[in-house]
């Protein structure tokens, strides 16, 4: 049994060295440097090609090098014999948590604005919000959601969560479903999503979504480019809908030099990095799995195909 490795923006190398130091006596073969890849059972993955997982006629096991499993259900079909797998690892929470607390403050004390006018000298004073008079609504309320929400509502934020099914978790007001989804977004003031990119949740971030949100409303997204219909953001910004945004996926990576919202003064734009996989602590569960399936045995974090998560 092999292990193969097939990335596209992250470094294959990392991830070979780390695996192989934990499975000194397995075949590891980086997709592009060795035509044995082809053989493995086992991929390690990111960001495949459209129908590029055909190429390997024996695989069992495809492990996502991430959270979301999005960048191979969209690019691939996956036959029913074969598991998908995906990182669950504690520092990806508190990475996200960290990432979204800090866009949120940096929108609360105005920031952004302050470095335009530090730019021309320009001593101009504005109202600032607070912590204990925004609400947080969060968008997905899955193991990394859940995590971030229950943080914000720790700090004194007050905190809503949307997701498919209603939740318990402490400070948090659970939401699910279509019906109360006007109700959710009503009173947010600060809207994150980090929903999973699923053919449900693909574009959900549009016009008539938007306009639901108070007038003045901040999104942040750090969940896939494909939620938001990036065409209609600029509108609802122009007009006064949202005040700004803060992005951290997009539809295109990287973002395309010729894209309007980097030149944007209400839009902070970061390339991708609001929690990224860490190797050493995440390549333990990925050996895990390889044991798993050479033993036959049940794998950890496997993804539900019909879900998409
Ligand atoms: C990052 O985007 C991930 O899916 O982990």
């Amino acid at each position: 049994m092999s292990i193969a490795i097939l990335t596209n923006h992250k470094d294959p190398k990392s991830w070979k060295k780390a695996l192989q130091e934990k499975l000194p006596n397995v075949q590891i073969d980086i997709v592009g440097e060795s035509e044995m890849a082809f053989n493995a059972e086992f991929l390690v993955c990111w960001k495949p090609e459209k129908g590029q997982l055909k190429d390997f006629p024996n695989l069992k096991v495809i492990q996502s090098l991430g959270a979301g499993v999005d960048h191979i259900f969209d690019t691939n079909l996956i036959p029913t014999n074969r598991k998908v797998v995906r990182i669950v690892d504690p520092n990806l929470m508190v990475d996200m948590w960290e990432y979204t607390l800090a866009a949120t403050m940096n929108y609360l004390k105005d920031f952004p604005i302050y470095a335009q006018q530090q730019n021309k000298k320009a001593w101009i004073q504005h109202k600032y919000k607070t912590i204990s008079t925004t609400t947080v609504s969060v968008m997905g309320l899955g193991k990394i959601g859940g995590y971030v929400a229950e943080q914000f509502a720790k700090l004194g934020f007050k905190v809503q969560g949307w997701s498919n099914s209603i939740k318990t978790i402490k400070g948090v007001k659970s939401f699910a479903g279509q019906l109360d989804l006007s109700l959710f977004l009503k009173n947010t003031d600060v809207l994150i999503n980090i929903l999973p990119l699923t053919a449900n949740t693909t574009g959900i971030l549009n016009t008539t979504f938007l306009e639901k949100l108070p007038r003045g409303a901040y999104l942040i997204n750090v969940g896939r480019g494909g939620h938001l219909i990036e065409a209609d953001l600029l509108p609802l910004i122009e007009a006064g809908q949202l005040s700004g945004a803060t992005l951290d996926v997009f539809q295109e990576e990287p973002l395309p030099k010729n894209h309007p919202f980097w030149i944007h003064a209400k839009i902070v734009v970061t390339p991708h990095i609001a929690s990224l996989t860490n190797i050493e602590s995440a390549v333990n569960q990925v050996v895990e799995n390889y044991q798993r399936m050479v033993k036959g045995e049940g794998l950890l974090n496997e993804v539900s195909p019909k879900k998409g998560y």
